[in-house]
Parts: structure tokens; C-alpha cells; sequence
């Protein structure tokens, strides 16, 4: 893992955006697996930017979302498929035929969830992938558990997710217990791993992911057995690293 520690928000959504661009240059169709959250608002807001600016292009790219509540159809303004759209994919030039979103409303989960693996192979893998990180250590909505789940499956979410997820719902009550999410296999068989991580709310995950054991209950340990991990986090999400 190679840490990189910023000043706060802005350099970390900044320095993030320079990551992915080169990706994009160097590889102009690449497959790009993207997170939703608080944390990536920055980074899509200065792809955005560079997009407008004329310094990268999406045509070529495939992106490739990491999950999406189940039971919230597409165009629910709290679901993800919906905060991708509004964040990034509408003001870039990428092609819809390349956007994929797990299917909230689907009937058939256990299809829904092998066609989205499927998906991932079809493209040949992720190319980079981006994370957030939850305040119990989830990537994806990959909980804490007995076993790390490989591939992408129904999650019923913690609660301590739902409480941190409720601050985009009316009420707590709003919040959908359920998501698809893609496994730990998917993740880890990304090529390169850009994990984020800002404020003291995610200071313990990221200390527990970095210093801790490798173990299903803080699922972001996983990442310290993949090769290629940089983990970008600003002052305060590092705060415990330098005790
Ligand atoms: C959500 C998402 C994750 C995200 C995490 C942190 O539940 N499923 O992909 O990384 O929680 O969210 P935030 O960036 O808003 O803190």
C-alpha cells in the first residue's frame, strides 16, 4: 500500500482526479470502477472540470459502479444510478452503453448479480479502481462478516451504515436495508486501487485497514493483499497513523 497523506478535501479530490486522468490518457478506453458517497463528490466534480477544459475524454471509457440499494429504481433521486448521473455521467461524453449500474429493482437478484459479474469479465476486468471507505471499514457494501464475500451479492446493510447513509434519506426510516454490491473477488481483481478517505469519522477504519489484521471484519483489510493500493487520505482521516 502506498499511503499518500494531503492537506484536506480539496488537494485529496484534486490529486485523486490527476490519478484518474493519467488512466485515462494512458489508456483512453479504460474500465474505471467508481464509488458514490460523500467522499468522490470532489474528484468527479475536477474530472468534470478537466473534461470541460478539454484534458480527457470519457468516450472510450467504461465505467463500472460498485453497487446500488436494492429496491430503488434508477431513477430515484437517492440512488446511486442516480447520484452517478447527476455527479458525473451527464456532463461528460460518456456513452451510456458504457455506464453500468447494479439493478435495484431487479426481480431475479442472484441473475442480476451473476449478469453484473459477467459484465466485469466481458470488459476485461477493471482497469482502476476508485474507493470511499465506510466508518466500519466496508468498500463497496461489502460488510463486516464471518467470510469475505468474492462476488457480487444481496447485502443486508449494518446498522451503522444505514445511520451514516441516513443523512441523504428524509428519515432514517427512508434508508433501504438491502444493496447490491460487488464482492471482494471484483475488487481485488482490479488492476490498480485508489482507495479515499477524509475527516476523523474515518480515522479508526483507516487505521484499523492499514495496521490491522487482514480480516473479514473490517473488509478494507483485504487491500493490503492487493499489489497495487494507494490509499489517499487527508490530515485528519490519517490523524491516528502518526501516534
Ligand atoms: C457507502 C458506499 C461506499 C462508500 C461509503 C462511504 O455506503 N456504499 O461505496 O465508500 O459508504 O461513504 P461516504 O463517502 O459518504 O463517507
Amino acid at each position: 500500500m502506498r499511503i499518500e497523506i494531503v492537506k484536506d478535501y480539496e488537494a485529496m479530490s484534486k490529486r485523486a482526479a490527476y490519478i484518474i486522468a493519467s488512466q485515462i490518457v494512458i489508456k483512453p478506453d479504460c474500465v474505471l470502477g467508481l464509488p458514490t458517497g460523500s467522499t468522490p463528490m470532489g474528484v468527479y466534480g475536477e474530472l468534470v472540470k478537466m473534461y470541460q477544459e478539454g484534458i480527457i475524454s470519457f468516450s472510450q471509457v467504461t465505467a463500472i459502479n460498485l453497487d446500488e440499494y436494492y429496491g430503488l429504481d434508477k431513477d430515484n433521486e437517492q440512488s446511486y444510478n442516480f447520484f452517478m448521473r447527476e455527479h458525473l455521467f451527464k456532463h461528460v461524453d460518456i456513452k451510456e452503453e458504457n455506464i453500468h449500474v447494479p439493478d435495484g429493482k431487479a426481480v431475479d437478484v442472484e441473475a442480476e448479480c451473476r449478469r453484473y459479474d459477467n459484465i466485469i469479465k466481458k470488459v476485461g476486468g477493471i482497469d482502476l479502481q476508485l474507493l470511499g471507505i465506510g466508518v466500519n471499514g466496508h468498500i463497496g457494501f461489502n460488510e463486516p462478516g464471518e467470510y469475505f464475500e468474492p462476488l457480487t451479492h444481496l447485502v443486508e446493510l449494518a446498522e451503522e451504515t444505514i445511520k451514516a447513509n441516513s443523512r441523504f434519506f428524509p428519515s432514517i426510516e427512508d434508508v433501504p436495508t438491502r444493496a447490491i454490491s460487488i464482492g471482494i473477488k471484483g475488487i481485488l481483481g482490479a488492476k490498480k486501487i485508489l482507495l479515499m478517505a477524509n475527516g476523523e469519522k474515518k480515522a479508526e477504519a483507516i487505521y484499523q485497514m492499514i495496521k490491522g489484521k487482514v480480516t473479514p471484519q473490517l473488509p478494507a483489510s483485504v487491500l493490503q493483499l492487493h499489489p497495487d493500493v494507494i490509499v489517499l487520505i487527508d490530515e485528519r482521516a490519517a490523524a491516528l497513523l502518526r501516534e
